[in-house]
């Protein structure tokens, strides 16, 4: 009998039912059979004889062959194919087996599933699962939150195949319900912000510096010693330095990016819970103005060409490396202000010290950025935003003048570099105690009699005939 099966055998799914077998436990997979995906379970089993993985026959079989309570975990798309694979599952279950939906799921599908489940005796964990395919084999940050009940069913083996940082496992049980997965979305919110960052500091190098793929490389390299040594600065790097054929594989890709809807989750939720996350917002933006290509191109064609010769470049390369560590501590701060506030909404009692924890390795973001973040919350687990944290503060004030510096020089052409400059914005608002919105609150009285509160008036409303 085996430990664990694994259902959906994709990239992410082959790779984790290898990490399992790995580290001593046993297997079973299953494949919805689909047009042209009939043998992948016997190729699978075939090609890893040695890990003697159980795989074929149909959905019955592959569950009688797992111990009780059956532990199933879902390597499938997101959205409705979770729901259909659900729904075939259910009628071999028996109470108290474990359904582990380890995809990308939204939030709020996860904690209708699990309310659904639960109601026929099922167990359901949503997961966060990061890391990609070399991630999910080796070691992935995981990210289940479920019942209570099942944690010590499958903690055991989680802590197993997550990667390890310093002696601990990068896995963690969030909470109940949909927190896995919505603390998920909110790491690849923070994921398509840093991924933008760095494409901004790539541009910033390479027109106004003048710097080829190999400097900019070289450039980023010399950064590996500070806060900035992370996955994604290591894999730009590699990237900058590709060539197949004499040329740079860079250069040859399309400037349009496309997403699965994380990152447009994390935005929608940052405007529904009411927690402002420009930088994340300005990643995203980033990535559906790409695809406005011929638009771009067209209209590019109309402006007048930058003339850039009174850039100051030897002010910038100076203050680049700092101004980009702003922006990326930035851009974590909000995503860690969103969880805070979502914690209370969903009453999930998030732990931010262990989220920052386990990112600290396996998943796409882990960064040396983030032990730091970790000790903050670790000594002051009641702040709700890491700006009100003094080692917080002591980080971004020695980065966040190079930011501004380089802000102000690119400000005189026209280079876009929207997630710098919404971090920079949210640096500045978050740290204006008085704003200009009394102006706004004085139209609107105007306009539509909506009252305004005064500074000295407490809850009272008030409301002003304008009109003279
Ligand atoms: C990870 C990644 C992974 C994947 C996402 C984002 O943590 O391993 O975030 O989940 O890259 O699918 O992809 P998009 O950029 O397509 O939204």
């Amino acid at each position: 009998m085996k430990d664990i099966g694994i259902l959906g055998l994709g990239v992410m799914g082959k790779s984790l039912a290898l990490n399992f077998a790995n580290k001593g436990f046993g297997v079973a997979v299953y494949n919805i059979p689909m047009l042209g995906e009939e043998t992948i379970v016997e190729k699978f089993v075939q090609n890893n004889l040695k890990q003697s993985f159980f795989g074929g026959g149909s959905i019955p079989d592959f569950l009688q062959n797992l111990k009780s309570p059956r532990k199933i975990l879902l390597m499938v798309k997101s959205g409705d194919p979770v729901d259909s694979v659900i729904q075939k599952l259910t009628p071999h279950l028996d109470k108290g087996d474990i359904i582990i939906d380890g995809g990308n799921s939204f939030f709020k599908d996860t904690i209708r599933r699990q309310k659904e489940l639960e109601n026929i005796g099922i167990h359901y964990v949503g997961m966060g699962v990061s890391g990609g395919e070399k991630g999910a084999l080796l070691g992935p940050s995981m990210m289940p939150a479920g019942s209570f009940d099942v944690k010590n069913e499958l903690m055991p083996l989680f802590k197993k195949v997550a990667a390890q940082k310093e002696g601990e496992p990068c896995v963690a049980w969030i909470g109940e319900n949909g927190a896995g997965h919505f603390v998920k979305m909110i790491h690849n919110g923070i994921e398509y912000a840093d991924m933008q960052i760095l494409s901004e500091a790539y541009a910033i190098l390479k027109n106004v510096c003048g710097q080829m793929n190999e400097e900019i490389a070289e450039t980023f390299s010399t950064w590996k010693d500070s806060f900035h040594d992370s996955y994604l600065l290591e894999i730009t790097i590699e990237i900058l330095r590709f060539k197949k054929g004499g040329k740079f594989i860079l250069d040859q890709i399309l400037d349009v990016a496309g997403h699965k809807g994380t990152g447009l989750w994390t935005v929608k939720e940052g405007l529904d819970l009411g927690v402002p996350i420009p930088a994340i917002s300005a990643a995203m933006n980033a990535r559906i103005l790409s695809g406005q290509r011929s638009l771009r191109v067209k209209l590019s064609e109309n402006l007048p060409k930058d003339t850039r010769s009174n850039i100051d470049v030897e002010s910038i390369k100076k203050r680049l490396e700092k101004g980009i560590l702003a922006a990326r501590f930035l851009a974590l701060s909000e995503g860690f202000h969103l969880m805070k506030t979502a914690s209370e909404k969903y009453h999930w009692n998030l732990n931010l010290s262990e989220i920052a924890k386990i990112w600290r390795a396996g998943c796409i973001i882990r960064s040396k950025m983030l032990p730091s973040i970790a000790e903050i919350f670790e000594k002051e687990p009641s702040i709700f935003h890491l700006f009100e944290s003094a080692d917080f503060q002591k980080i971004i004030e020695d980065s966040v003048n190079s930011l501004k510096a380089v802000m102000r020089i690119l400000s005189i052409q026209n280079l876009a570099t929207p997630c710098l400059s919404a971090g920079l914005q949210y640096y500045q608002s978050m740290h204006e105690s008085y704003s200009p919105i009394n102006l706004i609150q004085a139209q609107r009285d105007f306009f539509g009699s909506h009252s305004y509160r005064k500074l000295d008036g407490g809850d009272e409303n008030f409301h002003t005939i304008w009109e003279k």
